[in-house]
């Protein structure tokens, strides 16, 4: 059973500037509920209770919204109001939530291996939270577990993006096994169109076997002069050891306007309106 989860969310969300000045990006509600409140309620739903946060500066708002506000709730309680607190409440009793910071930004592999006195040798998730996933049914994470199940290896969620975004993710090929699914025999970090293996890009979902934390220790820094999880991942996947599947659900890349404001849109239209606990 894989019960931790990983969320790397020192990043500074630079493309929300004024919004994420002194409030993180990760905090920025998509209609009334936080974007790292979904990726937590994502891993719950997978079956982990061990949320582990890489944070940084100023994001203290993360640790005090997975926490009880004393005043708050005694001043709402016994009204209609609490019903909003229910899905945090949940979370809040059947998870426990660890925090640690990365004091320098060097890139998604660093931010992981941070992770490391957190996660201990288990395999575990990892969420992006500004990648907003929802699926009918099964969660993406959840799909990811399923397949770690089956394969025993790492596991990236992957899709298909216009040839002309490639630079924006990592991107694999390899063999596909069964529709879908797919073995990794190549990933690289943010490709131009023309040195692009596919248009299969990584998006913010993972299942890691924790042998990545001694291979992120030997990844030199990649594109950027970050140290990337994709060349880490790269490693694994040189002995077999990467699984691709391209999971079943909608993605937003909550990190751009546009994506931010069209999750907004399907999240109101077809959560929100639609059922009124979905949300709380
Ligand atoms: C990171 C990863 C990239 C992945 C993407 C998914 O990039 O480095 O491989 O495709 O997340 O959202 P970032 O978006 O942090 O630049």
């Amino acid at each position: 059973m894989i019960k931790k989860c990983l969320f790397p969310v020192a990043g500074y969300g630079t493309r929300f500037l004024p919004a994420t000045k002194s409030m993180p990006k990760e905090m920025m509600p998509i209609v009334n509920k936080p974007l790292v409140q979904y990726g937590v309620e994502e891993a719950f739903n997978a079956g982990m209770t061990d949320m582990a946060f890489v944070t940084g500066r100023g994001k203290r708002a993360i640790p005090d919204h997975f926490d009880i506000s004393y005043e708050l709730e005694a001043q709402i309680a016994g009204t209609d109001k609490e019903n909003h607190l229910i899905g945090i409440r949940n979370l809040i009793d059947n998870c426990t939530f660890t925090y640690t910071r990365q004091m320098q930004m060097k890139g998604l592999g660093h931010a992981i291996l941070t992770g490391e006195t957190l996660i201990g040798d288990r395999p575990f998730g990892v969420v992006l939270a500004d990648d907003l996933c929802i699926a009918k049914g099964q969660s993406v994470l959840s799909q990811l577990v399923s397949l770690h199940e089956e394969f025993r290896c790492t596991v990236v969620a992957i899709e298909e993006v216009p040839p002309d975004e490639t630079h924006k993710y990592g991107v694999i090929s390899g063999q596909e096994v069964r529709p879908g699914v797919y073995r990794v025999d190549t990933m690289i970090e943010k490709p131009a169109p023309a040195e692009a293996p596919s248009n299969l890009a990584i998006i913010g979902r993972y299942i890691l076997t924790p042998d990545i934390f001694d291979i992120i220790r030997k990844t030199p820094p990649g594109r950027n002069g970050e140290v990337q999880i994709t060349d880490a991942l790269m490693e694994q996947a040189r002995a077999g050891n990467v699984i691709a599947c391209k999971f079943s659900g909608k993605r937003f890349d909550c990190g751009s306007v546009d994506g931010f404001v069209e999750a907004t849109n399907y999240c109101y239209e077809n959560l929100y309106l639609t059922d009124d606990s979905a949300l709380d």
